[in-house]
């Protein structure tokens, strides 16, 4: 029998961890090494070895409605897109209302997780952890969720660039970076277009006398903000897109959006267009990038090359002289010193993971480590998704496939995701939001049934089927059912709207917002199409169209009734 669980790490992870471990009747041990809950998002003005470290201005970049753990709505007056201070005050509110900091040892580090000698027996882990006092203690137990983080040990690529013992600017990684106040009147490049690189580079644009951000690839960028202004994430992960975009070929979706990105800049004018495709790669998520390119302040550049005293060669072979600083946006290894070598593969202590979850060669599937994928939408529903899933398995409730049938699914995964990206690592870090999420509901038992939502609850149904994937949908139903997943679903737009009501405007008056009602505007925007498409068919079309669209109303109708 399953008890104890260990809880490796008191983030965003660790909580919801903690929370699902109480939910389903397990006992959690939380050791985080800091006096603190938030990891990642709690703020210090100094960095520390083997810890994480965000910038101060750093903004989330995927909105409230989606990021939320899926049972605690975010306060409705938060804006869409938080400071990391109202994400940190967030997690205090969540720890607060379930009461979560009672099973969290601070200041306390685990140093190693092992299999006990009777783990073939028992699937059972010792635990050694180094308590506030330095002293060492030994702890047993019987599951345990990595939740440490793995934005801890930044990646420094320095050894790769000829002349940089001479350089006389400073080097150093996004990691050390605050604020850009020692940039001020200087001269820097920045380098990696991650998010980190984008975020930094707009920043320091703005203090520095000129900054340039060095790419080797490019990079698709897209805003916080869709049409009409509403979150990009809320308006593009939704179910209905999910589906239409099998159905539709991937080519002539990536050729529509990107026309409709390069509209409002093109991205060959402003030197950041990739070789991939749209669709390829995770997109860069930054407002402010192309403004600034626009300035003039922030100035694209190719792949770095090289030092030359205080200049910095590009590969094209163009060289900025007096250059101050060089900022490494390059990003991070993972890291889990206190694991068993045996679950990482290789010298850079990867780990291999079934759904990227399951370390699939160990006898009992007793450990799993949360948080450590790619994924174009929020990481917390999935975190916690992770977690429901993994006390599921901790307990026998649902079971792993053979070993070599893990083996397998892990390596046809990275084989697809190769035809993205070149990089092995990469391509075994990234999945697909809905899909992960809808497999992982799957085994938990919380997947709504969508027939049945249609029949009983046809304007959940839409909302649900139709609007953005919500992390509430998956507490409708099954275990951990949430009497409030209803209702949080039907007014997510209004907590959207909340934090915009800073100045009241009447609404507008009912007869113009009947004529630009989507129903009319869908009509008339088939109409037009019909008739530019083809004069002489125009009649045909329009009449097709106007019969679907009959033909969905008397559906609405039936359904509504
Ligand atoms: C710059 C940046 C921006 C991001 N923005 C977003 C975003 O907008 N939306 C989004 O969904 N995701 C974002 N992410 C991803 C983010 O990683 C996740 O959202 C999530 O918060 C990670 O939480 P975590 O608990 O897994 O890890 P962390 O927040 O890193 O927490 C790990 C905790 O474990 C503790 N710990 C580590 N090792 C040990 C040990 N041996 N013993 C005890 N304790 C230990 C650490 O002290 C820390 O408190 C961003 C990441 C970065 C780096
Ligand atoms: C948000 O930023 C983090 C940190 O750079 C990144 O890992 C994550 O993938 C980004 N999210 C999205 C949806 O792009
Ligand atoms: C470095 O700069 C000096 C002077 O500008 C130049 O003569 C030299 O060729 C450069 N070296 C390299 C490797 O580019």
């Amino acid at each position: 029998m399953v008890q104890r669980v260990a809880v490796v790490g008191g983030g965003s992870s660790g909580l919801v961890c903690i929370k699902v471990c109480v939910d389903e009747g397990l006992e959690p041990v939380c050791f985080e090494s800091t006096d603190d809950i938030g990891g990642l998002w709690k703020f210090k003005d100094s960095t520390e070895p083997e810890r994480s470290s965000i910038y101060r201005s750093l903004v989330v970049n995927t909105s409230k409605e989606m990021m939320c753990f899926s049972d605690f709505p975010m306060p409705a007056a938060y804006p869409n897109y938080m400071h990391n201070s109202q994400l940190l005050q967030y997690f205090r509110l969540y720890a607060e209302h379930f009461d979560l900091l009672k099973y969290i040892n601070f200041q306390t580090t685990v140093k190693s997780v092992t299999q006990r000698p009777d783990f073939s027996v028992s699937g059972q882990w010792d635990v050694v952890t180094i308590n506030r006092d330095g002293e060492e203690e030994r702890h047993v137990f019987d599951g345990v969720l990595v939740c440490s983080g793995h934005y801890t040990h930044p990646v420094l690529p320095l050894s790769d660039f000829p002349g940089h013992e001479t350089f006389s600017g400073k080097c150093f990684h996004s990691w050390d970076y605050k604020d850009a106040d020692t940039c001020r009147g200087k001269r820097v490049v920045v380098v990696g277009i991650g998010n980190s690189g984008g975020d930094i580079a707009a920043e320091i644009s703005r203090s520095a006398e000129k900054t340039f951000l060095s790419t080797r690839q490019g990079a698709w960028v897209i805003g916080r903000m869709s049409s009409n202004g509403l979150p990009l994430d809320m308006t593009a992960i939704t179910r209905l897109n999910n589906i239409l975009m099998q159905l539709i070929p991937k080519t002539l979706v990536n050729w529509a959006a990107e026309r409709v990105l390069n509209q409002k800049y093109d991205h060959r004018l402003y030197g950041l267009q990739p070789r991939h495709r749209l669709l390829d790669k995770k997109p860069l998520i930054n407002d402010d990038l192309p403004g600034r390119i626009l300035q003039g302040a922030l100035v694209m550049k190719p792949n770095l090359k090289g030092f030359n005293g205080s200049g910095v060669v590009f590969e094209d072979g163009t060289v900025e002289e007096n250059i101050d600083a060089v900022v490494f946006c390059t990003g991070y290894n993972g890291n889990f010193p206190f694991l068993p070598p045996a679950l990482s593969d290789g010298s850079k202590g990867e780990l291999t993971l079934y759904k990227r979850l399951f370390p699939p060669s160990l006898q009992h599937p007793t450990l799993a480590v949360m948080g450590l994928f790619q994924t174009k939408g929020p990481i917390i529903p999935v975190v916690e998704m992770q977690a429901r899933w993994a006390v599921k398995v901790f307990t026998g409730l649902s079971r792993l496939p053979s070993k070599e049938k893990m083996l397998a699914v892990i390596e046809s995964e990275r084989k697809r995701n190769m035809k993205s990206y070149s990089c092995p690592r990469q391509a075994a870090l990234q999945v697909d939001y809905i899909p992960l999420l809808d497999f992982m509901a799957d085994e938990v038992g919380v997947r709504p049934n969508f027939l049945r939502l249609l029949l009983r609850d046809p304007l959940l149904w839409v909302k649900v089927f139709c609007g953005p994937c919500t992390p509430y949908q998956y507490r409708l139903t099954g275990p951990g059912q949430w009497a409030g997943a209803r209702q949080a679903i039907l007014s997510q737009w209004e907590r959207v709207a909340q934090p915009f009501r800073t100045r009241a405007i009447p609404e507008p008056e009912k007869t113009l917002s009947v004529l630009f009602s989507p129903w009319l505007l869908t009509f008339g925007g088939t109409v037009i199409m019909a008739v530019l498409l083809s004069k002489n068919e125009a009649v045909p079309v329009v009449q097709g169209a106007a019969q679907t669209l009959d033909r969905c109303t008397i559906f609405l109708k039936d359904i509504w009734s």
